[in-house]
């Protein structure tokens, strides 16, 4: 009999033996699995540990601010917050190939866990909340020869000169098991029950070149679809849903005058690990309320689509 209560024992265990009195970073993304990984190994280490957000400027609009307040208010955990907009930004800068943007994102997260290590006099470890399906995926496709779909920032991207060992408490679990965890470590419900947001965050969300400008078109939007699905109740009903950015301009009309602007893509889907998803079949009329709403209120949006591709055959990120 496999409860979460006995996981949560073990695993302390585990991870007082992996690490005995050396010190230990975590990076928390703003999602569940970073801050349920970040919990657990505070519980078995405490002040050992250092947990470091980094905020890259591609975080979903408010999600900084939540992030550091449900770590400083509701829990004891120290927290670093490192913000580094203009080097995730310049680095991103001219690029637009999907895997040299993941790659550059993964680097440059390593070098900064790096740097805040030095900080705490040199942590030997780094704490990830790597989950099972991110193992798998960036290391093969289900059923087919070796190939990598996408390279998961927390997974394929660390490089072998990163001199830290990893902690990854999660990396057999499935996301629900996660939130369980989560639950018995006593995250709050509102928090664990959360979407997921990928480590690579908006970057991944706008095909082509990331830019600040690009970012917060794509947060204003993004919120207001947010925003919808949370009035009419759906939020718990889907396992994911945000809005991207795509690189194609065209031509529309506001009131008399014709418009030049960017196509906001919107996605929603269900699925119970991420490996495979549906698509939310919502109403016509929901997202006509979400489109009118979208083009009315966002600067540099004329036109909104819904993505109606299931994964398999797409992948529930654009990127
Ligand atoms: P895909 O797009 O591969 O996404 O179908 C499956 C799930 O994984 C999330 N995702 C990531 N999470 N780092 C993460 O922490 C990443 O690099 C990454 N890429 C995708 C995605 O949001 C979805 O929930």
């Amino acid at each position: 009999d496999w409860t979460m209560a006995e996981f949560r024992k073990t695993k302390i265990a585990e991870i007082r033996a992996q690490v005995g009195d050396g010190k230990v970073i975590c990076g928390l993304s703003g999602g569940v699995d970073s801050a349920v990984a970040a919990v657990l190994i505070h519980e078995a280490i405490g002040d050992q540990l250092t947990c470091v957000f980094v905020d890259h400027g591609l975080m979903r609009q408010g999600e900084a601010e939540r992030v550091v307040s449900l770590f400083k208010g509701h829990y004891n955990i120290p927290l670093v917050h490192v913000d580094a907009e203009e080097m995730f930004l310049s680095g991103l800068a001219g690029q637009t190939d999907p895997e040299k943007k993941r790659k550059f994102i993964g680097g440059a997260f390593i070098d900064l866990f790096e740097q805040e290590a030095r900080k705490v006099g040199g942590a030997d470890f780094l704490a990830q909340g790597t989950l099972y399906p991110d193992v798998i995926e960036s290391v093969s496709f289900t059923g087919g020869p070796s190939v990598t779909i996408k390279s998961h920032h927390n997974v394929g991207g660390l490089p072998e000169r990163m001199n830290m060992q990893l902690v990854e408490p999660l990396r057999e679990l499935f996301k629900d098991e996660v939130r369980l965890l989560g639950r018995e470590l006593g995250l709050p419900d509102v928090f664990v029950g959360r979407h997921p947001f990928p480590g690579p965050g908006l970057a991944i969300r706008i095909p082509g070149e990331v830019t600040k400008e690009r970012c917060d078109i794509l947060r204003k939007a993004d919120a207001i679809y947010l925003e919808e699905i949370r009035n009419a109740g759906l939020y718990d009903a889907v396992w994911q849903a945000f809005a991207v950015l795509l690189p194609v301009k065209t031509v529309g009309v506001m009131g008399d005058s014709r418009t030049y602007d960017s196509v906001c893509g919107l996605r929603a889907v269900t699925s119970t690990d991420g490996m495979t998803a549906d698509v939310y079949p919502f109403d016509a009329s929901f997202l006509t309320q979400c489109a009118t709403r979208i083009v009315n209120e966002v600067k540099g949006i004329n036109r909104v689509v819904y993505d109606y591709t299931s994964k398999p055959p797409g992948t529930i990120e654009w990127e």
